[in-house]
Order: structure tokens, then C-alpha cells, then sequence
């Protein structure tokens, strides 16, 4: 392989003092493995001074891009968040589609292409990451690059019912077979992408050997992301003697910890969660004053409507709940915006005794899979799981919820904080089984293996990777149950 090229929205400069995430990690090492480029957004939306800059280091170049604020508005405030977050999360509600804001997503995936053919060479690989590019190796086929490229999808794919309320999607959707691999988080959505391929495109081929278009030819592929797993163990355990988690635990008094961490953003569930945690006060009266919520809630993409809407029902929701069942020395919930770094929340994920991580949808929600990793294998906590999160296939030995069934949501509380010690070790071995095995750090060489690799190759890499994982899960079955 010649050079590397990693094309995603958000490229991840090092800053000094700030640690990577996993996904961060393992695509940085790949890239000095390589060697080769990030390429993407510089951050920046103005109307004038805009600018392409390249920042060179540790053997590998950042090439970052600015936007005109316009394009911005309508390329990810607009198409990418507002039309194909909505929808590719099975939220067809909150889709807003408008001309505009399509013609500026063509626009800048266009521009990216202008900016990245300047500093491509003969033979690089390109790996394409992510909604706000699927038409991205559509745009530099029009320039003539004939090279692989790939397409790594972190968010869910819906079925086609639902994909093809996406209007234009026959050109938006149809536009990745022009990459040479679509990867997906679980075969749910690498199987509803190879049905919208049959069904709408009545293209020739299968989920397996990929399809035919006439001019091109996409292979699909399944690639779960996973996390660091014993440098995030280790990471736990450091963090829980640090001052911040001591003084965090210091003011529970002794009362036990439930965690939530996510965006704020309504694919989350959190919501429906606070009404399970309020059922949970109501019905387990033993409870109050023994358990603290702390949900840690970044704000995240405020310049929208529906979330700027969520700021507001989500604190006075939990103002509600709080006013009702919250005592001048205690406060069932602690609501926070700020956010942490990987290793406060690692030592947070270790102190607490129950995880809530109940997406409505989630293409796999990385939370889970570090909260996981967190635990103390002698005294580990109890993850409850939203079964509509990508994660829910590895993590089968959770306890898997339906996120939308307050009622089942709050008995899963109940029963997390009151689970005995061998069944919490049970669940917390398996899980961890399932984790090692796919550890984030071979996940760009799966990928890549997939994509470079001749055509028999890759498949059976790609496969050889889908089946371990199919095996653990199996494995998982057999340990305590639901
Ligand atoms: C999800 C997406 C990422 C995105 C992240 C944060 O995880 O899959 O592509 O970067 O959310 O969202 P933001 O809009 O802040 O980049």
C-alpha cells in the first residue's frame, strides 16, 4: 500500500494533554503505519479568509479544510444533521428536507474532493468515514481517481421502508456504490443496505460476493468498532484513585452511583430514560436516598432546532424529578453538560454501580463497551443495555432492554443494583470475552485488509472477522440470562 488516506468531517489533531479516544487511536496508528493523511474540516465556518492547511506531525499529515458558513449551514447543519441523522436513526419525524440544504451537501462533498485530489498520489487508499460523505467517491470518480476507496459507516442503516423516505435517495444512497467496500457496525445494517441494492436498484449479486452495477462493482462488509480494551481497564483503575473520582464518591456518602453518559441528542433515549429512573423512585420507595443518577450530557449540535429543544425538556424534566423526590441532603439525579475526559469518565465507569445506556438507536455506542472495560472483574457494576444499540450483539450478557418500556427499564434498575455478586462476575466475564476479541487496535486492518486484499482474500478476511464474533455471541448465549 502506498499511502493511507483517512477522510472524515471531524479530523482529530493532537492537542497536548488531551487523550485520544480508542477509534482515534487505532486510525492514527494505522495512519504511521502507512504512512499517510487525515483529511477533512478544519472546524472553521467564515466568510472570508477560508483556507486549506496542512499540519505535519508524528509522521503523519493533517490536511484541513474550511468551509464558507453557508456551505456549512447546509452541508451539516442541514443535509447531514437535519435529513440523514434523522432518518439513517429510523426518526423519520424529524427529518426536514429541503433543496438547499441537499444542493450544499453536494456542493461541499464536492469541494472536499477538489481539496483532496491536490494532495493525492498514484495508488493511495482511501477510507472514507461516515454520513456526511456517501457520495464522496462519487465526486473524486468524476475526477478521474480510479484507485480503491472505502466507506466505513458508524451509524445505523436503516431498512429500505425506511431509507427510501430519504427524498433523492436514489441518487444520495445509490452514490456508494462507487466505493470498492461499504462497511457497516452489524450485519442488520450491511443486510438492509444489500436489500435497498436488490429492491430499489435491482442490482446483480449478493450480501457475500457484493453487487454489480453495470459500471462498478461493491463489495459489503461488517467491521464493529470496539474499544481499547486493557488500556481503558488500566486507565479505570488509575483514574478511581485521582482526586476528582475521590471527591465525586466522597459526596455520594456512601450511596450508590447509576452513570449515564451521552450527547445530548435525541437518538439517545434520555428522555424515556428519566422516565424509567422516575418509575424506578416511585415503585422502589427502599431506593430513595440510596442511589444518585449522575448523567453526564455534553450539549452537542445546538444550532438545531430539535436539539436546542431537547436542552430545555431534558433540565426540566430532571428538575421535575428531583423536585419531587429530592431532599435538602439528597438529589436523585445530577444533571452535568460538561464534558469529561476519557479518564475521569473511566474512573466514573468503574465507581459506579449500574451503566443506563438506552439508545432508541445507536449504530454501537461505544459508552457501553468502555464501561465494560472499566470494571473491576472481583466487583464489577451491571451494564443495562438498550437492545437497539450496535453494541447489543457483542453484549448480549448484559441486561438488554427495550428502551422505549419505562416500566422493563426501571425493573432493570432494581435488578442491577440488587444483583448478587457470582452473577455480576458471570455477566462481566462474558462480556469481556466478547470485548478482547475485538479490540479496537485490529480494527483499521480488518478494514483495510478487506479493501486492498484480491477479491477472495478480503472476503474471507472480512468473513473470518464477522465469524468470530458470531461465535462469541453464540458462546454468550449459554451465560446467565435475561
Ligand atoms: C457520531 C457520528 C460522528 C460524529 C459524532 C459527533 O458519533 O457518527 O461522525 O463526529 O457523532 O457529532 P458531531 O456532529 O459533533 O461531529
Amino acid at each position: 500500500m502506498a499511502r493511507l488516506v483517512v477522510v472524515s468531517n471531524r479530523v482529530a489533531i493532537p492537542k497536548a494533554g488531551a487523550r485520544p479516544g480508542g477509534l482515534e487511536v487505532a486510525l492514527r496508528s494505522a495512519l504511521k503505519r502507512h504512512p499517510g493523511i487525515w483529511f477533512g474540516w478544519s472546524g472553521r465556518a467564515a466568510s472570508k479568509g477560508l483556507e486549506t492547511k496542512t499540519i505535519e506531525t508524528d509522521n503523519i499529515s493533517y490536511v484541513v479544510t474550511d468551509l464558507p458558513k453557508e456551505d456549512y449551514d447546509e452541508y451539516y447543519n442541514g443535509f447531514a444533521n437535519r435529513v440523514l441523522w434523522p432518518i439513517l436513526h429510523y426518526r423519520l419525524d424529524l427529518a426536514e428536507f429541503t433543496r438547499r440544504d441537499l444542493s450544499g451537501y453536494l456542493r461541499v462533498n464536492d469541494h472536499f474532493a477538489d481539496e483532496l485530489q491536490k494532495v493525492l498520489l498514484p495508488d493511495d487508499v482511501i477510507w472514507v468515514h461516515d454520513y456526511h460523505f456517501l457520495p464522496f467517491a462519487k465526486a473524486l470518480r468524476e475526477r478521474g481517481h480510479k484507485d480503491k476507496i472505502g466507506f466505513f459507516l458508524h451509524i445505523p442503516f436503516p431498512p429500505p421502508e425506511i431509507v427510501t423516505a430519504l427524498p433523492h435517495h436514489e441518487r444520495i444512497i445509490t452514490a456508494l456504490c462507487h466505493y470498492d467496500l461499504v462497511g457497516f457496525q452489524t450485519e442488520v445494517d450491511a443486510a438492509n443496505f444489500a436489500r435497498y441494492l436488490e429492491t430499489e436498484c435491482r442490482y446483480a449479486g449478493n450480501r457475500e460476493d457484493g453487487y454489480n452495477t453495470g459500471e462498478r462493482h461493491v463489495r459489503i462488509g461488517v467491521f464493529p468498532v470496539g474499544v481499547e480494551v486493557d488500556a481503558f481497564n488500566r486507565m479505570a483503575q488509575r483514574s478511581l484513585r485521582s482526586s476528582f473520582v475521590k471527591d465525586v464518591l466522597a459526596s455520594l456518602s456512601g450511596r450508590a452511583m447509576i452513570i449515564g453518559v451521552d450527547r445530548l441528542d435525541y437518538s439517545k433515549g434520555i428522555g424515556f430514560r428519566l422516565e424509567a429512573f422516575e418509575r424506578f423512585l416511585a415503585g422502589n420507595p427502599e431506593w430513595r436516598n440510596n442511589v444518585t443518577y449522575l448523567q453526564i450530557t455534553p450539549k452537542s449540535r445546538s444550532d438545531i432546532r430539535e436539539y436546542a429543544d431537547m436542552e430545555r425538556s431534558v433540565s426540566e424534566y430532571i428538575g421535575r424529578i428531583n423536585g419531587t423526590y429530592g431532599e435538602a441532603s439528597w438529589t436523585p439525579i445530577r444533571y452535568v453538560n460538561r464534558a469529561h475526559s476519557r479518564l475521569a469518565l473511566a474512573g466514573l465507569y468503574r465507581a459506579a454501580k449500574a451503566a443506563l445506556v438506552t439508545p432508541l438507536r445507536d449504530g454501537m455506542n461505544l459508552v457501553a463497551k468502555e464501561y465494560v472495560a472499566s470494571q473491576d472483574m472481583e466487583d464489577p457494576g451491571v451494564l443495562i443495555l438498550s437492545r437497539f444499540a450496535g453494541a447489543a450483539i457483542e453484549c448480549k450478557p448484559a441486561l438488554l432492554v427495550n428502551p422505549y418500556d419505562p416500566d422493563a427499564v426501571s425493573a432493570s434498575i432494581r435488578r442491577a443494583l440488587s444483583m448478587p455478586l457470582e452473577e455480576r462476575r458471570a455477566r462481566q466475564s462474558a462480556l469481556m470475552q466478547a470485548l478482547t476479541a475485538n479490540d479496537i487496535h485490529d480494527w483499521p486492518d480488518k478494514f483495510l485488509d478487506a479493501l486492498t486484499g484480491s477479491g477472495k482474500f478480503s472476503r474471507s478476511a472480512a468473513a473470518s472477522g464477522e465469524r468470530e464474533v458470531r461465535s462469541l455471541v453464540h458462546a454468550s448465549r449459554r451465560l446467565p440470562h435475561q
